[in-house]
């Protein structure tokens, strides 16, 4: 099959950048409208105040669930926060950054058991499965649903950035959103068009992430060492980005290793497991 390729320069840059380095990609590379999207592909969280009009929600959300789906079981909801007050509620939450407010449009993106159970007790059948790997299932569909809803959105101009800062007041947002047992949000989605370019994060190199045949880490902190320094010259942490200074103090040219290490030591979410029980999702 002969693939048109319709852009001629833009993936060496496209992947220089998402890299912070050149990666040589061998030739032939061929490069799509979709594949230069999603090499550019940033979050946004600074939109004009323009809406999306109804249409055009519709329409994002049918690709949304055009997402593959687990068993085509389809374990997700979607819930769009149309009322102002609802939405106000949710953005204003403690830990919510200024921007969630400010998007035009709030979609939360739920892991969804309930239906299938409605669905098995309709048929008279006893639901065997209310397990964490159909917990896992359920999340991975709702985590999809979101990602492909963000890149039809990008297609079309607008800008996106999830929020999982739902889960942090996990009980205040699902009973505001009426969330029965069964159902759980996974992240919100921040919606609108963006009001500057935003720009984009690098990422980890494929010789970290990517393994071929079998799981190898064993030169994972050399690898890391380079990518701090990588991404430090490129883009330094702000010290107001410096997480947990009340613990740790801030530290001079501080680097994304020092600060995944700052937040995975301090526990998050104490009550995720309280609530999912709570929801009839303790699952075995
Ligand atoms: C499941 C999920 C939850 C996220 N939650 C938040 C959030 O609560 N607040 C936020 O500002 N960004 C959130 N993000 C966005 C990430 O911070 C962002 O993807 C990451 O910093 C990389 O930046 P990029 O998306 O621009 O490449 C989330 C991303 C994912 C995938």
């Amino acid at each position: 099959m002969t693939r048109k390729k319709l852009f001629n320069s833009s993936t060496d840059h496209l992947t220089a950048e998402r890299y912070g380095t050149a990666v040589p990609l061998g030739e032939p590379t061929f490069e799509t409208q979709v594949t230069c999207q999603l090499l550019n592909r940033r979050s946004h969280r600074d939109f004009r105040n323009d809406r999306v009009c109804e249409s055009t929600l519709t329409y994002l959300l049918a690709c949304a669930q055009s997402a593959p789906s687990k068993s085509d079981l389809q374990q997700y909801s979607i819930i769009v926060v149309e009322e102002k007050e609802l939405k106000a509620q949710i953005s204003q939450l403690p830990g919510m950054d200024d921007w969630v407010d400010k998007a035009p449009h709030l979609l939360v993106f739920c892991a969804d058991l309930r239906r299938g159970w409605r669905i098995t007790e309709s048929k008279g059948l006893v639901n065997e499965n209310n397990t964490l790997d159909m917990l896992v299932n359920a999340t991975g569909d709702a985590a999809i649903a979101m990602m492909s809803l963000i890149v039809a959105a990008e297609s079309l101009g607008l800008g996106c950035c999830p929020i999982s800062v739902v889960r942090n007041q996990i009980e205040q947002v699902s009973a505001w959103l009426k969330l029965p047992t069964g159902v759980y949000p996974f992240a919100g989605l921040g919606l609108g068009y963006p009001a500057d370019e935003g720009k984009t994060t690098i990422r980890l190199p494929q010789s970290v992430v990517v393994h071929r045949n079998h799981y190898d880490d064993s030169h994972l902190l050399e690898q890391l060492h380079t990518y701090d320094d990588t991404r430090h010259g490129l883009t330094p942490i702000p010290t107001e980005k410096q997480l947990h200074p009340e613990r740790y103090g801030i530290q001079p040219n501080l680097k994304w290793t020092d600060n995944v290490a700052r937040r995975l030591s301090v526990r998050e979410r104490r009550t995720f497991r309280a609530f999912l029980e709570q929801q009839n999702l303790a699952l075995e």
